[in-house]
């Protein structure tokens, strides 16, 4: 046995990287498929879950970021630029922290989970909070990156979307097919277009007979695909994907259609409910934003979308310790108090409802 060597190198055949690529990686991929039997018995399908927050900084955006960075310095780029509600900034200062470049982050103000916030300053990113949302944000990088000598590494770089594309790469291997059915959050639409574009190329070389459905859910209060118009104040606890005017947002409509797809909204205490579920029954614990895969397969299910026997994969993003504050909060929206008692094993045998062993 080996150690894994990061995305761009054990797909460097299926990805633009050639000897002049300084590879900058962390390890990223690799993530496990976790099959998730509780899920099954409620949905009669075939579930597992692609569990993202495995990545070095807990999210999938590493394998957009190793070959963004990478290219980045192979172009010679000295400094990096992301707009972020999170997540993209934890990985663009990690990894250009790696390669000794410097990364600026625009992140809406007070809006990003504290987990997010702290990787970021930790690796010594140049944090800029904007006060507007993430579109904002964007726009300003993207301005920056035209006129200045920053690039950008948002999932408008189409680096970003050639790296995540290897996450459905791993999925055929481990299935030795597609799924029948892809399920997974939507912010900017990235991701469902990079998954849609690596089933695409699976089913091109002939390793897969077919392509998945991909099934795409954004939170009601941020769902412009869906409604089919920008959201100017995008609203939801989850903030990852709290975006109102997707950057990927014709690919997206365009894989929807190449693959019988599917756009859906979920209300905020749907997503909660899912997350509960999935930290509970399955034990995987996420974000909110990633928790919507889970209530987009439970919303679906019950609508008869699913049918019994169908492989499904839920991809979920992002790693629970980023945000953790949803996880004490019980299903009766009241904080979750664990009980206190003195040093006393009776006591908590007790409490426990623990009777004593004969
Ligand atoms: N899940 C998580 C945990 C995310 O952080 C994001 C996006 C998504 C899902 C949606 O992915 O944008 O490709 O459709 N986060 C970006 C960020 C916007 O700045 O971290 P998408």
């Amino acid at each position: 046995s080996r150690q894994w060597r990061g995305v761009l190198r054990e797909y460097a055949d299926r990805l633009d990287v050639t000897d002049a690529t300084p590879i900058v990686t962390l390890g990223e991929g690799g993530t496990p498929l976790i099959p998730a039997p509780a899920l099954s018995a409620r949905t009669g399908a075939q579930v597992y879950v692609k569990f993202e927050g495995m990545n070095p900084t807990g999210s999938f955006k590493d394998r957009g970021m190793t070959m963004a960075i990478s290219k980045a310095v192979e172009h010679g780029a000295k400094a990096v630029i992301c707009a972020s509600t999170g997540n993209t900034s934890a990985s663009a200062a990690a990894y250009a922290a790696h390669a000794g470049i410097t990364a600026a982050v625009l992140v809406p103000e007070g809006k990003i989970a504290m987990g997010k916030l702290s990787q970021a300053i930790a690796h010594n990113g140049a944090l800029i909070q904007v006060q507007g949302n993430f579109d904002d944000c964007l726009e300003i990088a993207r301005a920056l990156s035209a006129g200045y000598p920053v690039h950008l590494v948002n999932s408008v770089n189409n680096d970003r979307i050639e790296g995540q594309k290897t996450a459905a790469f791993e999925v055929v291997e481990v299935l030795q097919d597609a799924p029948d059915f892809h399920f997974l959050p939507v912010g900017n639409a990235g991701n469902y277009t990079a998954y849609s574009r690596g089933y695409r190329e699976e089913l091109d070389r002939g390793a897969t007979t077919r392509l998945p459905r991909m099934f795409g859910f954004q939170a009601s209060g941020s769902a412009p695909i869906v409604n089919g118009a920008p959201v100017l104040h995008p609203e939801t606890i989850a903030s990852a994907i709290r975006i109102g005017n997707p950057a990927s947002w014709e690919l997206a409509l365009a894989a929807r259609e190449a693959t019988d797809g599917y756009f859906g909204a979920i209300d905020d205490d749907k997503i909660l409910e899912a997350h509960r579920i999935l930290s509970s029954e399955v034990g995987i614990f996420v974000e909110p934003a990633s928790a919507i895969s889970v209530a987009g397969l439970l919303e679906r299910s019950e609508a008869g979308a699913v049918p019994a026997g169908a492989t499904v994969v839920l991809t979920v993003t992002g790693h629970g310790l980023k945000d953790p504050q949803w996880a004490l909060r019980g299903a009766d929206g009241e904080d979750v108090k664990p009980t206190v008692v003195p040093v006393d094993v009776t006591e908590v045998a007790g409490v426990l409802g623990l009777e004593k062993s004969a």
